[in-house]
Formats: structure tokens, C-alpha cells, sequence
């Protein structure tokens, strides 16, 4: 017996050393110690053996079968060991790495020119209202005098909703929900998306307008051409500023007219004039659809193309980029948090200065 260990203790002892790998180990593993293996093998030829040989070389086998069993166990956990080093090593991070380049927005020229113009009207007293972008008939045609049959409603075709909601086509509908909800006197600016079945350079189905409406019991047209030309003043940065007044027609103002700029800012690219907005005194009748009595106050009324003021005050030539959420576009054309106004922060527009 001794003899047979003594030649089968090193095969086994090499083997286990060569073993790299834990299925190369188990493959020793069951050749010594499985069901066929040699060890198991060696054991079976005890029964042959008188009973003090079986004695001697069972005891004898049983301390070889045990180192065997040691030297496994051993390996497996030295195998065991290296491959979780591997594998923490395969799977570390390298924390020198440079980090990942991340784009960092900016500011799109719409936002900053409303809260620029916001801080003007703000400044003039002007308090800051709001409409729903999906509006009904009566807020964005009927109650501006715009009754079913007006040809005026053909100007502005309209995005509808099954069962007669629309996507607002004017913010004009901001002045009736505002003169519906509280009475004279009444100072508002009303910034907001505008949608008009429209799509060239210079139109898109979506945009943006900003109203005004003041009515009291003596507000005129001169206080309306000094609002704006003080505006444009103030939003261009310039007092080379002219304005015109050019007799125009809109179903909710009488007199009407559209406004157009003159200055610095039409000379810039080429023109006299500039057509910009529209205006007029509010009709009679739209105070009346509020339910406001049209023999005590009168108001004027204007309605601003704020893509358009965008575009002139930053030199942006068409108007569908504006909307196609670019990073190269808004990059170049777009503002860092720090280049808007401070004059806004802090300051509510809701019963702000007055
Ligand atoms: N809502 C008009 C438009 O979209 C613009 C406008 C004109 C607004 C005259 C007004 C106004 O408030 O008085 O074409």
C-alpha cells in the first residue's frame, strides 16, 4: 500500500500544482477521489486484506486521502482568490480618465427677449397675465367681434380641436379672459405661444406675440404711441427711435393701426420703416362682451410679434431654426444664465411697481 501512495502521491501533488483553473482542479479532484478515481480505488482493495494488514494500510490511506483533500482545498482557494483579484482588476475605474464632454444649454433668445421685455413693461407699470394656449371661440374670436361668419377669422387659420377648441391664434384672447375677471383700471402684458397653420422663413406654425391692454376712464392714443416709443426705446437701447402710425383694420380696435418703426433699427438693414405691430383703441363692444361699461372707460390695445423683435435685436435672418432645437444654433445665437436681466429677479409682475 505504502508503496502504490508512494508512487501516486506525487502524480497527485503535480497535478494539483499544474491545475490552474477550478475546472482543471475538479478534473483531479474526481481522478483522485470521485466514484472510479484512484484513491477511492486503493480503499476498495482494503476488503482483499487480512484484518491487521487492512488495519495498518487503511490508517495509512486515510492520512494520504486527507492530505490529497487539504492540497484541493488549498488550490480552490488560491484559484478562488486570483480570479476575484482579476476580476476587481478588470473592473476598476480609472478615475484620472477625463471626463465626458456634457453640452451646456443656453438661454434661447425668445425667453431672454420676453423677460427683456417684461423688465421694461414691468417698469412701466404694467402687470403680467396669462391664457391658456388651448383656447375656446368665444376668448380668441367671439367676444373680439369675431363672430362665425367675420372674414376677418379667415386671416388666421386655425388649428382646431374636435368638439370647437382651438390653439390659441392671438394672445388678443388674454385681454377678454383678463377684462372678464376684474374691472378697470387695468394695465397688462400678456407674453405667449401663438400657433397659425403657416410654415416660410419668416412664419411658423407655432410663435409668439406679446399683447397690452390698459383701460381707465381717460387713456388715449397719445398714451399708447408713448408707451411704445418709450418700449422700443428701451428694448433697443437706443433712442434713435421713430414710430408711425399707419390706419389699419382689426375687428377689436376702432380706430386701428399698425405701428411701424423707424430708426436706427430700420436704417440697420436697409429700410425706413419697419411694420411691427398692431394697435388701436379698443372697440366699445369688446368691453362690453366683459360686461365693462363702454360710456365710463375706454383703453387702446396692441399685440407684438416677439420672434420678430428677436430677430431684429440679434441679427437672426430666419425664423424655423428658432424651433428646431439645434445645439449648434443655440449656441451661437443663445445667451448664458449671467447675460440675462437682473432687473426681473425679485420683481413680481403681478402688482408690481405701479
Ligand atoms: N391680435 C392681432 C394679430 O394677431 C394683433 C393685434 C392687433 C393685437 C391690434 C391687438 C391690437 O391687441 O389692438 O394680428
Amino acid at each position: 500500500m505504502q508503496e502504490k501512495i508512494n508512487t501516486l502521491k506525487p502524480e497527485l501533488l503535480r497535478a494539483i500544482e499544474k491545475a490552474d483553473t477550478l475546472s482543471a482542479l475538479d478534473e483531479v479532484r474526481v481522478s483522485a477521489l470521485g466514484k472510479n478515481g484512484q484513491i477511492t480505488g486503493l480503499m476498495k482493495t482494503l476488503g482483499g486484506l487480512s484484518p491487521e494488514e487492512r488495519k495498518t494500510a487503511g490508517q495509512v490511506l486515510n492520512v494520504f486521502k486527507n492530505e490529497i483533500a487539504a492540497a484541493l482545498d488549498q488550490k480552490k482557494e488560491a484559484l478562488e482568490t486570483k480570479a476575484l483579484n482579476e476580476k476587481l482588476q478588470s473592473e476598476s475605474v480609472d478615475v484620472t480618465l477625463p471626463v465626458r464632454p456634457e453640452e451646456q444649454g443656453r438661454i434661447h433668445p425668445i425667453s431672454q427677449v420676453i423677460e427683456e421685455t417684461l423688465t421694461i413693461f414691468a417698469q412701466m407699470g404694467f402687470e403680467l397675465a396669462e391664457g391658456p394656449d388651448i383656447e375656446d371661440d368665444w376668448h380668441n374670436f367671439e367676444a373680439l367681434n369675431m363672430p362665425a361668419a367675420h372674414p376677418a377669422r379667415q386671416m388666421q387659420a386655425t388649428f382646431f380641436f374636435p368638439g370647437g377648441s382651438l390653439l390659441r391664434t392671438q394672445t388678443s384672447g388674454v385681454q377678454i379672459r383678463t377684462m372678464e375677471a376684474k374691472k378697470p383700471p387695468i394695465k397688462i402684458v400678456c407674453p405667449g405661444r401663438t400657433y397659425r397653420r403657416d410654415y416660410d422663413a419668416t412664419h411658423t406654425p407655432m410663435f409668439h406675440q406679446i399683447e397690452g391692454l390698459v383701460i381707465d376712464d381717460k387713456t388715449n392714443l397719445a398714451n399708447l404711441k408713448s408707451v411704445l416709443l418709450e418700449f422700443f426705446k428701451l428694448f433697443f437701447e437706443t433712442d434713435d427711435v421713430a414710430v408711425r402710425f399707419r390706419p389699419s383694420y382689426f375687428p377689436f380696435t376702432e380706430p386701428s393701426y399698425e405701428m411701424d418703426l423707424g430708426g436706427a433699427m430700420a436704417r440697420n438693414i436697409g429700410k425706413e420703416w419697419i411694420e411691427l405691430l398692431g394697435c388701436g383703441v379698443v372697440d366699445p363692444r369688446v368691453l362690453q362682451n366683459c360686461g365693462i361699461d363702454s360710456t365710463q372707460y375706454q383703453g387702446f390695445a396692441f399685440g407684438i410679434g416677439l420672434d420678430r423683435l428677436a430677430m431684429m435685436k440679434y441679427g437672426i435672418k430666419d425664423l424655423r431654426p428658432m424651433f428646431e432645437a439645434d445645439m449648434k444654433w443655440i449656441k451661437h445665437y443663445g445667451f448664458l444664465p449671467l447675460d440675462t436681466p437682473t432687473v426681473t429677479s425679485g420683481l413680481s409682475l403681478n402688482g408690481g411697481r405701479k
